[in-house]
C-alpha cells in the first residue's frame, strides 16, 4: 500500500499482504508460539540469513500476525518501524530501560500517567538513571533541567489528565540543540490528529489499548521510529518479552481499520461536550485543547488537526459531591480508560490517586472535583444531556 493513499485508505489496507494465506481477505491470527522448519538445512539457511521472508523461529521474536500491525502503525504514524508490546507501559518501561543506561539523566514533562512517573521517579533511580520533572508549558525550566549526562526528553502530548499540548518542534528544537533524544506518548491524540515523527521526534509510543484498538477489550502498546531505534528496543522486548499476543493483535489491527472514522466522531463529540460544560455554573473549569481558553489552545491548532475525546473538568464541588456528580450519570461507565467506544468516566482524585490525602494530590495539581470524561461514539445530543442532568442532581 502506497503512502501516497490518504488516510483512512491507509488505516484499512497499510501493513496488510494483498494476496494473504490461503487467500483469507482478513489477516488470519497465527495462533503459535513456535514455527518449525524444514529440516537442519533449511534452519541453517535461516540462521545464515538466506530464507528469512518474514519468517521467524519463535513466538518471542514476532509473529505474522503482529508484524502486519507493526507495519500498519509504521504506515500510520510517519514511522520507518514499529515495535508492539503488551500494553502501553510494557512500550513505556521497555524503551525507557533500552535507551538509557546506569549514570544517564532524562527530562520530563509533570502532567502525566501515573504510572510513568513512577517508573521515572521511583524505579528507574535503583538502576541509576535520575529525571527531573518539570512543568509542562514552560521551555526555559526544561532547558535548564537538562544536564551534561541527560540523554532523553519525555513528554505526553496532550497529557493525561489536564490535555496539556507540548510544542513539538519546540521540544526537537531544543533536543537537536543539546543532542538529546526525544520520546512522545501521543496516545491521546493518535497518528489521525498529531504526527510527531514528521516534526523530528525520533520515538512516539502509544498505549495501543485505547483509541488505536478502540472497543476496550484488548491491552497493547506500540512505539514507532527508525529501523535502527526500533532494531534496538526489538532486541530488548526479545530478553525481556513484554509481546502482545497474536489474538490482541488481530483485534488491533481489525480496530484500526475504522480508527479514522472513530476519531472524526471522538474530536466532534469532544469538542461539543467540551463546550457545553464551559460556562456551566456547576463547572469551574474545562480543560479541552479545542477551547480557546485551554492555555495550549494555539500551539494544538499549528500541530494537530483534532483534539480527541477526552475532557477534563473540575465542578464547583468538594470530594463527595463530585463523586455524587459521576454516580449521577447513567451513559459513561466508570473505569480508567479512555480511547474506546463507550464513553468512560472517572473521578481522578479517587481512581489514581485515592491514597494521597486531598493536600498531597493538591500539591500533584490533582483537583478533588477532576472529572475526565472519555466521550465514546454515542450521539453526542444524548452525551450532554446525560452531563447536564447529572449536574442538575449534584
Ligand atoms: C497517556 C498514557 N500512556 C500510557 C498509558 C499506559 O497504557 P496501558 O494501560 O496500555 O499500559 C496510559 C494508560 O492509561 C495513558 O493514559
Amino acid at each position: 500500500m502506497s503512502r501516497d493513499n490518504r488516510f483512512s485508505t491507509r488505516s484499512v489496507h497499510g501493513g496488510e499482504l494483498r494476496v494473504k494465506p490461503y487467500h483469507s481477505l482478513t489477516t488470519p491470527i497465527v495462533q503459535t508460539s513456535t514455527f518449525t522448519f524444514a529440516d537442519t538445512a533449511d534452519l541453517v539457511a535461516y540462521k545464515e540469513n538466506e530464507n528469512q521472508d518474514d519468517r521467524v523461529e519463535y513466538g518471542r521474536y514476532g509473529n505474522p500476525t503482529v508484524a502486519a500491525v507493526e507495519r500498519k502503525l509504521a504506515d500510520l504514524d510517519s514511522g520507518e518501524e514499529a515495535l508492539l508490546f503488551s500494553s502501553g507501559m510494557a512500550a513505556i518501561t521497555v524503551t525507557l530501560l533500552s535507551v538509557l543506561s546506569a549514570g544517564d539523566h532524562l527530562v520530563m514533562t509533570d502532567d502525566c500517567y501515573r504510572r510513568t512517573r513512577q517508573f521515572t521517579t521511583e524505579f528507574l533511580p535503583r538502576f541509576g538513571i535520575l529525571s527531573t520533572l518539570v512543568p509542562v508549558g514552560d521551555y526555559a525550566a526544561l532547558e535548564a533541567a537538562i544536564q551534561p549526562n541527560t540523554r532523553l526528553l519525555l513528554s505526553e502530548s496532550p497529557t493525561n489528565p489536564y490535555l496539556r499540548v507540548v510544542d513539538v518542534p519546540r521540544l526537537v528544537e531544543i533536543a537537536h540543540r543539546h543532542d538529546l533524544s526525544t520520546v512522545i506518548d501521543s496516545t491521546f491524540a493518535t497518528p489521525v490528529n498529531q504526527r510527531p515523527l514528521e516534526f523530528g521526534v525520533d520515538l512516539v509510543i502509544h498505549s495501543a489499548t485505547k483509541y488505536l484498538a478502540g472497543h476496550n477489550d484488548l491491552l497493547a502498546g506500540a512505539v514507532i521510529g527508525s529501523n535502527e531505534m526500533i532494531a534496538d528496543l526489538r532486541e530488548t522486548q526479545g530478553m525481556v518479552g513484554a509481546i502482545c499476543d497474536p489474538h490482541s493483535a488481530y483485534l488491533l489491527l481489525r480496530g484500526l481499520k475504522t480508527l479514522a472514522l472513530r476519531m472524526a466522531r471522538h474530536n466532534e463529540t469532544g469538542l461539543q461536550v467540551a463546550l457545553s460544560l464551559e460556562g456551566h455554573p456547576k463547572v469551574r473549569r474545562v480543560y479541552y485543547p479545542g477551547l480557546p481558553s485551554h492555555p495550549d489552545h494555539t500551539t494544538a491548532g499549528k500541530q494537530m488537526s483534532g483534539f480527541g475525546g477526552v475532557v477534563s473538568f473540575e465542578l464547583d464541588a468538594d470530594l463527595e459531591l463530585t463523586g455524587r456528580f459521576v454516580d449521577a450519570l447513567q451513559i459513561p461507565s466508570i473505569s480508567p480508560s479512555l480511547g474506546g467506544v463507550e464513553s468512560l468516566v472517572i473521578q481522578v482524585a479517587v481512581v489514581t490517586y485515592h491514597e494521597l490525602s486531598s493536600r498531597e494530590r493538591a500539591e500533584l495539581g490533582i483537583a478533588d472535583a477532576l472529572v475526565r470524561l472519555a466521550v465514546g461514539i454515542e450521539d453526542a445530543d444524548d452525551l450532554i444531556a446525560d452531563l447536564h442532568q447529572a449536574l442538575a442532581r449534584m
